[in-house]
């Protein structure tokens, strides 16, 4: 083998979607027949407000349990080991090489930013989790990877809370980031965000996809998607109705301006 090919990164994993349907109260908000995540580097799943998005990357979390059906992930790519997400509890998506970062942040109001952080590397290594604030060996580790991205994304008191909803995002980036992901699924990673940080997220976004990982990301600023995407998916009640290449989705002009109005394509 030549070294150009001992030195090819893994196939990007790839995730399966089957029959997956859930309810609330009775009504039906996800039901997606045959869905495959992967395929291209970035994809993006777009789609109007209750359109099912976030469930179901809550649901291929196992966050939300499926009513029914079947999502299963290749960590190395189609043909290799399969892991039914399924059947995974959410504490151990992180160290198959799955993880999400949130549209709603419900974390980091008791912790500051360093310590958040630090609380995300130290995963399960510890006994006692509480002791990782004190544990030099790990801070050690990860003090340069923590402030190359603090410092990136401009947060000023790292030793302070997060204060903003947009910080509170990024925080959640970074916590992302530092799992060192195969699989990243990002649910509104820029909304609320200044141009600037867009543009810093999708850079980074950009280069994690050039070394291998699989991004899908849902967003709503649809400049973002069409900049960003390899292939695109538009969710509406419930289901997947269209998928394709940005310029593919953006043909369908009538279907996309039924449901997100006009002006978005
Ligand atoms: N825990 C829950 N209990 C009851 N209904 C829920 C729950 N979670 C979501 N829903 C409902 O399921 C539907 C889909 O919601 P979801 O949050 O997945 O949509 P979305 O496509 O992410 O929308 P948005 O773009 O606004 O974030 C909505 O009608 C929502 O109200
Ligand atoms: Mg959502």
């Amino acid at each position: 083998m030549s070294d150009l090919q001992n030195s090819a990164p893994a196939a990007r994993p790839e995730i399966r979607v089957e029959g997956a349907v859930k309810s609330f109260s009775g009504r039906v908000v996800v039901d997606v027949d045959e869905l495959v995540l992967g395929d291209q580097p970035i994809e993006g799943l777009i789609g109007p407000n209750g359109a099912g998005k976030t469930t179901l990357m809550r649901m291929i979390m196992h966050s939300t349990p499926l009513d029914r059906g079947r999502i299963s992930m290749h960590p190395d790519g189609p043909g290799g080991e399969e892991i039914v997400l399924s059947d995974l509890p959410t504490f151990a998506m992180a160290g198959r090489g799955l993880v999400k970062s949130n549209q709603v942040i419900m974390d980091f109001d008791r912790l500051t930013i360093w310590d958040s952080l630090l609380f995300a590397v130290a995963g399960a290594r510890c006994e006692r989790p509480y002791r990782v604030f004190a544990e030099h060996d790990l801070f050690d580790a990860h003090e340069d990877e923590i402030r190359g991205y603090l410092a990136y994304f401009g947060f000023t008191d790292p030793m302070g809370f997060a204060q903003s909803a947009g910080e509170k995002k990024l925080l959640d980036i970074v916590r992302c980031l530092l799992l060192k992901p195969r699989f990243l699924m990002l649910d509104e990673p820029t909304a609320g965000l200044p141009d600037e940080l867009t543009e810093k997220v999708m850079d980074k976004i950009r280069e994690l996809a050039a070394a291998g990982t699989a991004v899908v990301i849902v967003e709503h600023d649809l400049n973002v998607i069409w900049s960003l995407c390899d292939q695109v998916h538009f969710m509406a009640e419930g289901s997947v109705i269209l998928r394709g290449t940005s310029e593919e989705i953006r043909a369908h002009k009538t279907v996309v301006e039924k449901y997100l109005g006009e002006g978005h394509v």
